[in-house]
């Protein structure tokens, strides 16, 4: 469950305006929940928490289960976008913020992420990791083809292979993969691996509830059933056409700051492992909205480590942001200060205070500070960091990026831009059939 608080935008944007926007959102959900707008094909992750059934997360658990036995302790999990972020952002949201230097018994799998960069030297530091490990590996990619998932998988595959036969790599694969097209599905069922549909309906920045995300956060050793029925009542409360609806409200007043030149939205939180939800929301709003010279710039922070890096900026800078904050209500762990009898950093005022405390005053001074330099303030509470609220959170805002997205009047479910890029890399890298750009574009480098 989370709670919105939008009186920081009180003085930014007036009620008559704001609840103009109100009626724009419920018309753009009308549409995303009828099914009647651009990428219609592409909403099947609107319904997808309530679609996901015992068989599909017993299925998950099967592959935890069949790994611990065998006690592998890293799983390669290979994939890039919507094909990693939401693994990523929930298990360094759940995990021990030290957990990768705790060493000792075996204590299940860890997941480490690859395919997500091209890096030369992350690729081979991950193969030093990887050849002192009981190792298995996930490879994810909807679309089957994607290079830097293909390559990196490439070099995984054939190190299992030496390693353990392939026949016992036929046992420590797993591809979750679109049902029919793709060279992934193709080499999978080559190759006999065990496979996870990623439905045709639900893009990959859309897929976090889906095996893409589920596996590798159960492998990990999270609870995707608490994950899911977050997620769940998400989908229920969501769906109500109600102005009180808080993704009616967000998506309202996230559109109504844009329409008044509030160009980029900062997310922030107060809460470090809350770092790679920033990375999945710039994901799911910047591939969403950015498109026709439109949409809302999607930026991250965590505070108070960046008020001391881009706070100047936010305070001070040009005046063409607004912040939304993902407060955690509550801590599992307590640290209080100590009073010390010398005092010489005088730090005595703090004594008997939680560090916690201390946190929600920068929390509360830092939004007070930004309001007062003009940023508009959003704040998205959840009561604690745990699989629940995070299921809820990430239907949250997949649900406002497809209204706001409408509100918007672009197609919130394609990527067409992505395609620049590659286009240009396959040109320099001499892949076949890009001949005539590989000349172009080398006269121009
Ligand atoms: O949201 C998206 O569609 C993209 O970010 C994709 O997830 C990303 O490009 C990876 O694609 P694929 O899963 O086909 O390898």
């Amino acid at each position: 469950m989370i709670n919105i608080d939008l009186k920081g935008c009180g003085q930014f944007v007036s009620k008559p305006e704001f609840d103009s926007f109100v009626e724009k959102a419920l018309s753009a959900k009308k549409v995303l929940d009828e099914g009647t707008g651009a990428g219609n094909d592409f909403i099947g992750w609107n319904h997808l928490p309530s679609s996901v059934d015992k068989q599909q997360i017993d299925e998950c658990l099967a592959v935890v289960d069949s790994w611990l036995e065998k006690e592998v302790d890293l799983v390669v999990a290979i994939g890039i976008g919507g094909s990693y972020l939401g693994a990523k952002a929930t298990i360094e949201a759940l995990s021990h913020s030290f957990s990768a230097y705790f060493h000792g018994g075996y204590r299940g799998p860890r997941v480490v992420f690859a395919g997500e960069n091209l890096s030369e030297d992350y690729m081979s530091e991950l193969m030093d990791l990887v050849e002192v490990s009981n190792v298995a590996c996930v490879v994810i990619s909807k679309s089957g083809t994607t290079t830097e998932p293909a390559v990196a998988f490439r070099l995984i595959k054939s190190y299992i292979e030496k390693k353990y036969g392939k026949k016992e790599a036929g046992e420590r694969i797993v591809a979750v993969t679109d049902k029919a097209r793709g060279a992934l599905k193709s080499l999978a069922n080559q190759e006999g691996y065990k496979t996870f549909v990623i439905e045709d309906n639900v893009g990959g920045r859309f897929s976090v509830l889906s095996p893409v995300g589920l596996l590798p956060i159960a492998l990990a050793g999270f609870d995707i059933e608490m994950l899911i029925r977050g997620a769940q009542d998400a989908e229920r409360e969501l769906m109500k056409d109600s102005s009180d609806n808080v993704a009616v409200k967000y998506a309202a007043m996230r559109n109504a700051l844009y329409a008044s030149g509030k160009k980029i939205e900062l997310f922030a939180s107060f809460n470090p492992k809350m770092q790679y939800v920033g990375e999945w929301l710039k994901q799911l709003f910047g591939e969403s909205e950015g498109k026709q010279h439109k949409g809302i710039f999607p930026a991250s922070v965590i505070f108070t480590t960046d008020l001391h890096s881009m706070g100047q900026y936010i305070q001070d800078g040009e005046r063409i942001m607004f912040e939304t904050v993902i407060s955690v209500a509550r801590t599992y762990r307590n640290v209080v200060i100590e009073s010390d009898d010398q005092n010489l950093d005088g730090l005595n005022f703090l004594a008997g205070k939680h560090l916690e405390h201390c946190n929600k005053m920068a929390q509360t001074g830092t939004r007070l500070a930004h309001i007062d330099g003009g940023v508009p303030n959003i704040e998205i509470g959840i009561e604690i960091l745990d699989e629940y609220n995070l299921g809820w959170l990430f239907y949250f805002f997949e649900k406002v990026c497809g209204i706001s997205g409408y509100m918007l009047g672009v197609n919130p479910f394609d990527q067409p831009g992505v395609e620049a890029y590659k286009k240009n890399m396959f040109a320099l890298l001499d892949k076949p059939g890009y001949e005539d750009q590989s000349k172009e574009i080398k006269k121009r480098i």
